[in-house]
C-alpha cells in the first residue's frame, strides 16, 4: 500500500494505459499506477471510485483479471456528467483511484457447486473477473453457464472473449439480443428465458446475477421457478455513492450501505428491500 492510500479519501493518480471502445457508448480501459505501487488486489466483484480531476468522482467496478494484478481494468459507459468526461479520455490522461472497495462474488463458496451467471448489459463487466477466476480454477467447479443479454448486437461487450468462452467444452455461453439486425444469427429475447433450459443441477447451483433491476427481478423469478433458493443466489446492485467508506449515508440500502456491505448481496439478506424505490 502507498503512503498517498493512508487516507481513504485520497485519489491515487492512474495513467491510462489501453483504451478499447466496446460500442459507441461504452469503453474499457487498462490503468496503470503513476507513483509507488505496482499492484492493487482487489476481488471478483469490487469496484473502485474513479474521479475525473475538476469534474467528479463516480463508482466503477473492476472489469479485470483478479490474477493479473499490474493493471486496473474498468468497463465504462456515458451517461451523464462524469462518465461522459472519462469516455472522452485518451491514452496517457491520468485520473484518481480509490479502492477497491465492497463485497465480493463468492466463488470459493461455490467451489464444488454448479455456477450460472446471468448478465444484462453492462452488468458483464462485475462478472467478467468472476468468469476468469472460474476458469483459471475450472476443475474446482461444476458445470458453468453464462446467459448474457444485450439491447441489441451492437451493445454486447467483449465480443472476442464471448465468442472464445462460448468455443469452450467445459463453459454453456448463451447470448442474446432483445432486438437483432440483419447480421444477427443468435438468440433473440430476454436473458431470463434463458435460464428455464440452462444446464445446472438446482439443488447444487450457485447463481451470480447483474444487471439493471427489472432484469434481475424477472431472473430472480425464473432462478426460483428452476428451484433455487434465495440463499442460493448473489446480486449485484447500483446505488449513488459519495465516499464509499460507510460514511455519509448516499448509499444506503434498507439497513445496509452499498459501498460496504455490497454491492454483492446473497439474495435472502435484502429480499425485504428489493425493488422497491427509495429504501
Ligand atoms: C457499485 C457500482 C458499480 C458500478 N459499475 C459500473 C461500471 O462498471 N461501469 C459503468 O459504466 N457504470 C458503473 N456504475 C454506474 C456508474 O457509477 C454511474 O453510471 C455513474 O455514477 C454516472 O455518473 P455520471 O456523473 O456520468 O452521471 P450522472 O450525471 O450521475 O447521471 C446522469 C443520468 O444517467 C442516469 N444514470 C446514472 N447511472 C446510470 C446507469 N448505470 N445506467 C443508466 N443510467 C444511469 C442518471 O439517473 C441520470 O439521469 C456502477 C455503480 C455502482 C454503484
Ligand atoms: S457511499 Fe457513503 S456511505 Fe456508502
Amino acid at each position: 500500500m502507498s503512503a498517498i492510500r493512508a487516507n481513504p479519501m485520497a485519489p491515487d493518480p492512474w495513467r491510462i494505459e489501453r483504451i478499447r471502445r466496446e460500442t459507441p457508448d461504452t469503453f474499457t480501459m487498462e490503468l496503470g499506477p503513476v507513483v509507488g505501487e505496482t499492484t492493487r488486489p482487489f476481488a471478483a466483484g469490487q469496484f473502485n471510485m474513479l474521479y475525473v480531476f475538476g469534474v467528479g468522482e463516480v463508482p466503477i467496478s473492476i472489469s479485470g483479471d483478479p490474477t493479473r494484478g499490474t493493471s486496473l481494468v474498468h468497463t465504462v459507459r456515458a451517461v451523464g456528467a462524469v462518465t461522459r468526461v472519462m469516455c472522452a479520455l485518451k491514452r496517457h490522461d491520468v485520473l484518481g483511484v480509490r479502492g477497491p472497495f465492497g463485497s465480493q462474488w463468492p466463488l470459493r463458496e461455490a467451489e464444488g457447486l454448479d455456477v450460472v451467471m446471468v448478465a444484462g448489459g453492462l452488468g458483464l463487466a462485475p462478472l467478467r473477473p468472476a468468469i476468469y477466476q472460474i476458469l483459471a480454477r475450472r476443475t474446482q467447479y461444476g458445470r458453468v453457464a453464462l446467459l448474457y443479454g444485450a439491447r441489441t448486437p451492437a451493445d454486447l461487450l467483449y465480443r472476442r472473449e464471448l465468442y472464445r468462452w462460448g468455443a469452450r467444452a467445459d463453459m454453456d455461453v448463451q447470448v442474446t439480443v432483445d432486438r437483432g439486425d440483419n447480421a444477427w444469427r443468435g438468440n433473440v429475447g430476454v436473458v431470463p428465458r434463458f435460464i428455464a433450459t440452462a444446464q445446472f443441477d438446482p439443488l447444487d447451483t450457485m447463481a451470480l446475477v447483474c444487471g439493471p433491476e427489472i432484469m434481475m427481478h424477472f431472473t430472480l423469478l425464473e432462478l426460483q421457478k428452476r428451484g433455487l433458493t434465495a440463499e442460493q443466489i448473489f446480486l449485484s446492485l447500483e446505488r449513488n455513492m459519495k465516499c464509499a467508506l460507510g460514511f455519509c449515508g448516499h448509499c444506503q440500502f434498507g439497513p445496509f450501505f452499498e459501498c460496504k456491505d455490497g454491492p454483492v448481496f446473497r439474495y435472502d439478506t435484502i429480499q425485504r428491500w428489493f425493488g422497491k424505490r427509495e429504501v
